[in-house]
């Protein structure tokens, strides 16, 4: 029974404008995971999805070929091996919450790659894990930066640019995420599209929102590396209202960020694609309480509170 696990994901600074070519950084949750089981199938049905917490089977042969899940499989097996066929159960769970821009999707496929590779002894190396859960991510966002598997499948923060460059860093003091669900579920191929066409109409009115959001993106990077939060948080704070502007945030994420804020968190913006979804908040052992609390009483579904390190 062999078995693969991957962690969520948030995305700290830069999400929309990476689809652009501008810098992001994303750290994994690793209080969240998707777990893929193998168990042996039945004879002759080839591989069987079974997604217990949605409550569904995929028959991988007979799928649509536009199913992400049944994608990764087929993807995974023909990397291990030209017409590999076998009769196995692959029973996926997971605690990410979906739809929320925690990597879900991603997620589960990363690993169903993991576990596929344990129990046919086929070694995946991070970067062709990414790489193969980028074809499921089109499938799921239109037009996925390739952030979001990265991400997860290095299992490390990245500062990220699309086509050019993906840099695992290291994080030069640990500091303290809160994460706050709205409860809303978002499309990202939806928010992505609609910014695209607003972008298409009015490029002049984005491309300098994308290019502040990049230079918050690098700077914030350095402040993490060297271990200094003091500026991170007035980072967030501007990264989310360059979001505001750009379109993607909703009420009710405005909602928790200022809940945040009035808390006592030293920044706080959207996580994600936005009109729902993940917000997140830089917090301290000092004031975790306080914003968990400040966000619970302005509607947050959930809060986990994460350390990035
Ligand atoms: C979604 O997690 C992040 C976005 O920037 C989309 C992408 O990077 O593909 C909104």
């Amino acid at each position: 029974m062999a078995q693969g696990y991957a962690s969520g994901k948030v995305i700290l600074f830069g999400e929309h404008a990476v689809v652009y070519g501008r810098p992001a950084i994303a750290v994994p949750v690793t209080d969240v995971r998707a777990q893929a089981t193998i168990m042996p199938g039945s004879e002759g049905e080839g591989v069987v999805i079974d997604a217990v917490d949605l409550d569904r089977q995929i028959h991988v042969r007979k799928a649509d070929k536009n199913d992400p899940l049944a994608h990764i499989v087929r993807l995974t097996l023909d990397k291990i091996g030209p017409d590999l066929d076998p009769d196995l159960t692959i029973s996926i769970t997971s605690t990410i919450p979906i739809a929320r821009g925690m990597g879900s999707g991603a997620a589960i496929s990363t690993a169903i790659v993991r576990a596929l590779g344990k129990e046919l002894n086929r070694w995946f190396p991070s970067q062709e894990i990414s790489d193969l859960v980028y074809q499921t991510e089109i499938l799921y966002h239109g037009t996925p930066s390739g952030i979001d598997n990265t991400v997860i499948a290095f299992e490390k923060p990245v500062y990220f640019v699309r086509g050019v460059t993906r840099q695992v860093f290291w994080v030069g003091k640990p500091f303290l995420l809160a994460i706050a669900d709205t409860g809303i579920e978002s499309s990202t191929k939806e928010v992505v599209g609609d910014l695209r066409r607003r972008y298409e109409a009015e490029p002049e009115r984005y491309e300098p929102l994308f290019a502040r959001a990049g230079e918050i993106a690098a700077a914030a990077r350095s402040a993490i590396e060297q271990g200094d939060t003091n500026p991170v948080g007035r980072l967030m704070d501007e990264n989310h209202d360059l979001l505001r502007r750009m379109g993607v945030s909703c009420p009710e994420l405005d909602r928790l960020v200022a809940a945040a804020r009035e808390g006592g968190a030293l920044g706080a913006k959207l996580s994600g694609a936005g009109w729902g979804g993940n917000m997140i908040a830089l917090v301290t052992e000092e004031t975790r309480g306080r914003v968990d609390m400040m966000l619970r009483l302005a509607g947050a579904a959930q809060v986990i509170i994460t350390q990035v390190r």
